[in-house]
């Protein structure tokens, strides 16, 4: 039995703040952000997007009645959650208006956890094959004002349906995968910022990379020529960049030009969204899928999943006949066409004007905002959220 990504949808927040005037905002040249990090457009979220609502956008644009009534377990991936105790998906069971006969978690390692959920909807399909599961990857990416990871920011979620005979890509069942405790990236619970150790989670990526590829290939057999792609998951686009330039070193030429132009291509969204870390791998996989012209039903993809801390993996899928009817292109292109560009001041304006912690009540402002679903506040400690479209 094949199970894979059956749909797969994808949301960023209403404004983005352009790199380049970052970087002289930053007094660096606007080079260093364009072209040696790879970030042309960072989104900004409004106070009234958060990990809960900007999943809801991402998922509703993909799931029909019937996808409704047969997902049976949400899966919500996310670093930047809203709540140490209940799951971000038991709000999206409820906005979204999922069969109530489901599970719904919240997973957490890094920017891994999507993946970890995307393998545990593998085996769940395995055990219920009529069954299909929901997994979101949502986050909300801070580093903080005049940080070196202020450029490596972003927001955004993605969400995709795992189920049997999947419509858009069929992932194999051979994987590789990796866990080394490692202070990397972290973010301590009274933090509302990442701590990183820059130079650190650079190398400590492009190690697991190696090390995982190189497994990958002497466990299957497979070598560089029987993958069409090879994706990453993108911190920031020159990340994904490095380590595929090393793997392609010592390879042929076909191989070298194919991957780099498809990982070209691959980057694209990440671009101009900036990290949305637990989603970043799946919105570089949504980047090839639709913005393609040369990837056909039965090429190979390998994926590398990596959340700092550190886990990594690395695993392929394979493109499913007719997938090219089964995407959201159009949707994704106009909203992200319908951005609007906001100044560095307005960024910084927003990034510090931060719902209120620990207050009883409280309610935001959502008229500006023109997202499906919204966060509207707090009342007596609880979080509100309206679906105003
Ligand atoms: N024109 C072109 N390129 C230029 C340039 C110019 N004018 N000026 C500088 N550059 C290049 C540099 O040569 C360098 O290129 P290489 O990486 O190829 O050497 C690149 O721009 C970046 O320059 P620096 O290394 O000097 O950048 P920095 O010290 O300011 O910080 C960073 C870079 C460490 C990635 C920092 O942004 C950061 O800490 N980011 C957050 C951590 C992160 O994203 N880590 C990735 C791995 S961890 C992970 O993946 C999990 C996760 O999501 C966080």
């Amino acid at each position: 039995m094949k199970i894979g990504i059956d749909k797969i949808g994808f949301f960023a927040p209403h404004m983005y703040v352009e790199t380049s005037d970052l970087a002289v905002a930053r007094g660096v040249e606007p080079e260093k952000f364009t072209i040696g990090i790879g970030q042309e457009r960072m989104a900004v979220a409004p106070k009234s997007q958060d990990a809960v609502s900007l999943a809801a956008n991402a998922a509703q644009t993909i799931l029909t009645d019937e996808d409704k009534q047969a997902i049976d377990y949400i899966i919500f991936a996310t670093e930047t959650g809203v709540d140490h105790s209940k799951a971000a998906s038991t709000y999206i069971h409820d906005l979204l208006g999922i069969n109530p006969y489901a599970r719904a978690v919240e997973v957490k390692q890094a920017c891994y956890s999507a993946t970890a959920g995307l393998q545990t909807a593998r085996g769940h399909i395995a055990l219920n094959p009529d069954s299909k599961v929901l997994v979101l990857g949502s986050d909300i990416s801070r580093y903080g004002l005049n940080t070196a990871g202020e450029i490596t920011q972003g927001a955004g979620a993605v969400a995709f349906v795992v189920a049997k005979d999947p419509r858009v890509m069929a992932i194999e069942p051979t994987s590789v995968y990796k866990t080394e405790e490692a202070m990397d990236f972290w973010r301590p619970l009274y933090s509302e910022t990442a701590f990183v150790q820059g130079k650190f989670s650079v190398d400590q990526y492009i190690n697991f990379f190696d090390d995982l590829l190189q497994r990958y290939q002497e466990k299957t057999g497979l070598h560089l020529s029987d993958f069409h792609a090879l994706l990453f998951h993108l911190p920031y686009t020159k990340m994904g960049l490095k380590a595929l330039r090393a793997a392609v070193e010592d390879a042929n030429e076909a191989d070298r030009e194919r991957l780099l132009n498809n990982f070209n291509i691959s980057k694209h969204y990440n671009a101009i969204v900036g990290n949305i870390y637990t989603g970043s791998l799946y919105l570089s996989l949504l980047s090839l899928i639709e913005n393609s012209q040369t990837l056909q039903a039965g090429d190979r993809i390998g994926l590398f999943s990596y959340g700092s801390g550190s886990v990594g993996e690395f695993f392929t899928g394979v493109m499913v006949t007719g997938f090219q009817d089964h995407l959201n292109t159009a949707t994704h292109e106009t909203m992200l066409k319908n951005r609007q560009a906001i100044s560095v001041a307005d960024y910084e304006a927003i990034f510090n004007d931060k719902a209120p912690v620990g207050q009883v009540s409280f309610e935001i402002d959502t008229t500006t905002d023109p997202a499906p679903f919204v966060f509207t506040g707090v009342k007596d400690h609880m979080r509100q959220y309206k679906h105003q479209a």
